[in-house]
C-alpha cells in the first residue's frame, strides 16, 4: 500500500460525521430546547476529538462543523445582499379600535366568517435573513431597507441556538428563514455592567446592544455577545407545501430552531385583544423584550389570497405595548447618600407614565454616566422602566436640549453632613468621608443593622428610625439595646402594642450569630457571604478584629480590596466603642463550629449561586450544606460563577446562567453530588 493511499483510507469520515452530529443534537438540547442532555465535560471532550481530527484532516472541515461557530474570516463583512424576497414590516394597531378594525377588513375580504389567527409575540430585536442551500446555513443578511440588507453571516453563526444545519432528511434545496435576532436581559444588564467597568459605552436598550453585537467587524466579540435567534416566517412559502402559519412554526421547531413559545391560535376580535392583554400581562417576565403582538391569518392560502400593499402584508399586523420608555424633562438632579457613603445622583422628573406607572424619579447611576451621556438639568431625557427594578434615564434626546440646558458636577462635599467627598481611584464612585458622623450613612446604616439577614430586629422601619435619630435617641447601634417603652410611645404612629412588640423583637435580637454581627456591622464590601466566611476563619470577634491585611487577605475569596475595608473598619476608635457598647448590651453569639470540608468534594472552592425554590429543604439550608462542603455561596450570577442550582419558579438568574454559559443543575442534580458527602445528618 503507498503512503498516499493508506493516509486516504484513514481518513476517519465517519466518526467525524458522528461527532458532529451528536455535538448538533447537543447544542440543539442546550440552546434549543433549554434541557441540557450532556455534561459539559462529555459535550468538551466530544468538541476537543473533533478538533484534533480536523486539524489533522483539514480538508474535511466543512462550514456547518460546529468548530465552525467562530472562524476568523470577515472579508464579506458587511456587503450589501439582495433579498430574495423583499422583507416587509408590518403595519401598526395602536388601540383596540386599530385591531377590530383589522378584523373587519379581514372578514369582509374572506368567505369564512371566522379566521383563525396565529398570534405571536413582537420581538424586539432585529430581523435577519438566514439563507440554507441544501439544509446548509449558507448566508445571513440584516432586514436593511427590506429590499437589501448587510452580509452579517461570520457574526450570525456564533448565535448558538442558530442551527448551522437543518434538522432535515430532505431538506428544500435553497431556503430562507426569518426571524429576530434578540438579547436576552440578563445578558444585556451583564453587557452594560461590563461596559460600565470597562469604561466603554453603554446601550440603551437590549434591541440596540443585539445591534450593535451583529456588526461587529470581530464575530468573537460577537460570539461572547449571548444573542438569541427566534425564527417566524420563511421567504416563500408556498413551497414547502405548507398550510399555515402555525404549521410553519412547528416546522421551524422540527428543523432545529427556537420559536417564541408564546404563540397561540386564536379567532374573534376578543380572542386576538385577550392574546394581546395576557401576553401584556407577562411582558415583565419573559426573558427578552417584546414590544406587542403580531397577529397573522393562519391560512397561508387565505394569506396569499390576500397578499400586500406597497409596504405591507394585509393578512398580519403588528399589536404594539404602550411604550415602556418615555420622554419626559429632567427638573434637578438631588443625591442621595448610601449606607456606605456612595452618593448616587437621582434624576427628579417630571411625572410621566411609563409601562403603566407614574415615574418622577430615576436612578443617574453615578457622575461617570451622566458625563458620560452628557446629561443637563432641562434636557428632554428618556426614560426607561423595566420590570420592578428603578427607573433610569437612558439617554437625552439632543434636538430637544433647551439654551440654557445646565452641566451637572457631583458635590465636592457631602449634601447632607458637608464632609469631604472622594472619588475612590480607578471607580466612578463618589463617596461621602463622613462615615457615622453623616447623618444619611448613619441612618442607612441603623437600617442595614436592624435588616433581616442582620440583626433581623422587625417593626424597625425607616420611618420610627429617622425619628430616633432626629429625637436624638438613637445615634448607634447599640442605642438601640437602650430604648425604653417610654422613648419609643414618643414616636408617631407608636401605640403601646408596636411599642411592645418592638422592644422584644430588640431584646431577641441580642442572642445571634457571629456571621450576622459581622455582616450587621456594615462593613463596606463585606456581604453575607464574606461574613460568613470571616466568621468560619477567625472563630472569634476578637481574632477578626486584630487581624492583618495578610491574614484576612487568607480567608476564602476575600482579596485585597475586602482586606483593606475590613482592616479600615476595625481600626476606627469609634467602631471599636459601639461594638464594645453592643457586647456590653449584652448581644451575644454562639461559638462558630469548626467545620472540616470534605475532601474531594465536588464543591470545594466552586461558586455556586441558588435560584427558584427546592422542595428539600430551604434556601438557607442548601446554602449552609454546600458552604460545609467548601463552595462559596454567591447572590448573584456572573461568569465566574460554576454552577447555578436552580429549584422551581428559577427566574432570571438561570435565564443569566444560560446566557452566560454556566452549568445549570437541577435540585435532583443537586441532591445527587451532595448525596456522597453524607450529610444526611447533619442539622443545617
Ligand atoms: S412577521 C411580512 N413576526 O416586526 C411579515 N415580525 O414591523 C414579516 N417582528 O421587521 C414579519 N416579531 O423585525 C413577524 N413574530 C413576528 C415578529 C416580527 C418581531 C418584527 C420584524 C419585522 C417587524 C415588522
Amino acid at each position: 500500500m503507498t503512503p498516499d493511499l493508506f493516509a486516504a483510507l484513514s481518513v476517519p469520515v465517519d466518526e467525524i460525521e458522528k461527532l458532529r452530529n451528536e455535538i448538533h443534537r447537543l447544542d440543539h438540547a442546550y440552546y434549543v430546547l433549554d434541557a441540557p442532555v450532556a455534561s459539559d465535560t462529555h459535550y468538551d471532550a466530544l468538541m476537543s476529538r473533533l478538533r484534533a481530527l480536523e486539524a489533522d484532516h483539514p480538508e474535511q472541515i466543512t462550514t456547518d462543523s460546529p468548530t465552525q461557530r467562530v472562524s476568523g474570516k470577515a472579508e464579506n463583512a458587511f456587503t450589501p445582499i439582495v433579498h430574495a424576497q423583499a422583507m416587509r414590516s408590518l403595519d401598526n394597531a395602536f388601540s383596540d379600535d386599530d385591531v377590530s378594525a383589522f378584523w373587519q377588513r379581514i372578514v369582509g375580504l374572506l368567505p369564512q366568517a371566522q379566521p383563525l389567527f396565529c398570534a405571536e409575540p413582537k420581538l424586539d430585536g432585529l430581523a435577519i435573513s438566514l439563507t440554507y442551500i441544501k439544509g446548509i446555513l449558507t448566508q445571513a443578511a440584516t432586514r436593511g431597507d427590506g429590499v437589501s440588507g448587510e452580509d452579517v453571516t461570520n457574526n450570525v453563526r456564533t448565535i448558538r441556538n442558530i442551527p448551522l444545519k437543518l434538522n432535515s432528511h430532505n431538506p428544500p434545496e435553497r431556503i430562507e428563514i426569518r426571524g429576530e435576532v434578540v438579547m436576552p436581559r440578563s445578558a444585556f444588564e451583564a453587557l452594560n455592567h461590563r461596559q460600565r467597568e470597562l469604561g466603554s459605552k453603554t446601550f440603551a436598550n437590549p434591541r440596540n446592544a443585539a445591534a450593535g453585537s451583529l456588526r461587529q467587524l470581530d464575530a468573537s466579540i460577537t460570539a461572547n455577545r449571548h444573542l438569541q435567534f427566534f425564527a417566524y416566517a420563511v421567504g416563500d412559502l408556498s413551497e414547502e407545501g405548507l398550510k399555515s402559519q402555525w404549521q410553519l412554526l412547528q416546522t421551524l421547531r422540527v428543523w432545529g430552531f427556537a420559536v417564541a413559545v408564546e404563540g397561540a391560535l386564536v379567532t374573534g376580535i376578543e380572542g386576538l385583544l385577550d392574546y394581546w392583554k395576557k401576553l401584556g400581562e407577562q411582558r415583565e417576565q419573559l426573558a427578552y423584550d417584546i414590544d406587542g403582538v403580531v397577529y397573522k391569518l393562519d391560512n397561508i392560502e387565505q394569506q396569499q389570497q390576500l397578499g400586500f400593499t406597497a409596504k405591507y402584508p394585509r393578512w398580519a399586523i403588528a399589536h404594539k405595548f404602550p411604550a415602556q420608555e418615555v420622554w419626559t424633562k429632567l427638573l434637578a438632579i438631588d443625591i442621595q447618600v448610601g449606607r456606605t457613603g456612595a452618593l448616587t445622583p437621582v434624576a427628579r422628573l417630571e411625572p410621566v407614565a411609563v409601562g403603566g406607572v407614574i415615574v418622577s424619579n430615576a436612578t443617574l447611576h453615578n457622575g461617570d454616566e451622566i458625563a458620560r451621556k452628557d446629561i443637563r438639568i432641562g434636557d428632554t431625557v428618556v426614560v426607561r422602566r423595566a420590570g420592578d427594578v428603578i427607573p433610569e434615564v437612558v439617554g437625552i434626546v439632543e434636538q430637544l436640549r433647551p439654551d440654557n440646558a445646565l452641566v451637572f458636577n457631583m458635590p465636592d462635599t457631602c449634601p447632607v453632613c458637608d464632609s469631604v467627598v472622594i472619588q475612590e481611584p480607578d471607580k466612578s464612585v463618589h463617596r461621602c468621608s463622613g462615615g457615622l458622623y453623616c447623618p444619611a450613612q448613619k441612618q442607612r446604616a441603623l437600617e442595614h443593622f436592624v435588616s433581616r439577614k442582620a440583626m433581623d430586629i422587625s417593626g424597625l422601619g425607616g420611618k420610627v428610625l429617622e425619628q430616633l435619630l432626629q429625637a436624638n435617641l438613637v445615634n448607634h447601634p447599640d442605642d438601640l439595646y437602650r430604648l425604653t417603652y417610654q422613648q419609643l410611645l414618643s414616636c408617631e404612629r407608636m401605640a403601646d402594642k408596636s411599642a411592645t412588640n418592638l422592644l422584644n423583637a430588640i431584646k431577641k435580637s441580642k442572642s445571634t450569630t457571629l456571621p450576622r454581627f459581622i455582616f450587621a456591622l456594615g462593613i463596606p464590601e463585606v456581604g453575607e457571604v464574606t461574613a460568613q466566611s470571616l466568621a468560619r476563619h477567625f472563630l472569634t470577634l476578637d481574632a477578626l478584629m486584630q487581624a492583618s491585611e495578610e491574614q484576612l487577605q487568607a480567608v476564602n475569596d476575600v482579596g485585597v480590596v475586602v482586606a483593606m475595608h475590613v482592616k479600615r473598619f476595625f481600626e476606627q476608635a469609634h467602631n471599636q466603642t459601639v461594638i464594645a457598647g453592643l457586647r456590653a448590651e449584652g448581644i451575644h453569639w454562639a461559638e462558630v463550629e469548626v467545620i472540616k470540608t470534605p475532601e474531594n468534594s465536588l464543591f470545594s472552592g466552586k461558586t455556586i449561586v441558588l435560584t427558584g425554590t427546592l422542595s428539600s429543604m430551604s434556601r438557607d439550608d442548601a446554602k449552609h450544606l454546600l458552604t460545609q462542603a467548601g463552595a462559596k455561596v454567591s447572590g448573584s450570577v456572573s461568569a465566574k460563577t460554576d454552577v447555578v442550582i436552580a429549584g422551581e419558579a428559577a427566574g432570571s438568574k438561570e435565564d443569566k446562567a444560560r446566557a452566560l454559559g454556566v452549568s445549570i443543575w437541577n435540585e435532583a442534580e443537586f441532591l445527587a453530588a451532595l448525596a456522597p458527602l453524607n450529610f444526611a445528618n447533619d442539622k443545617a
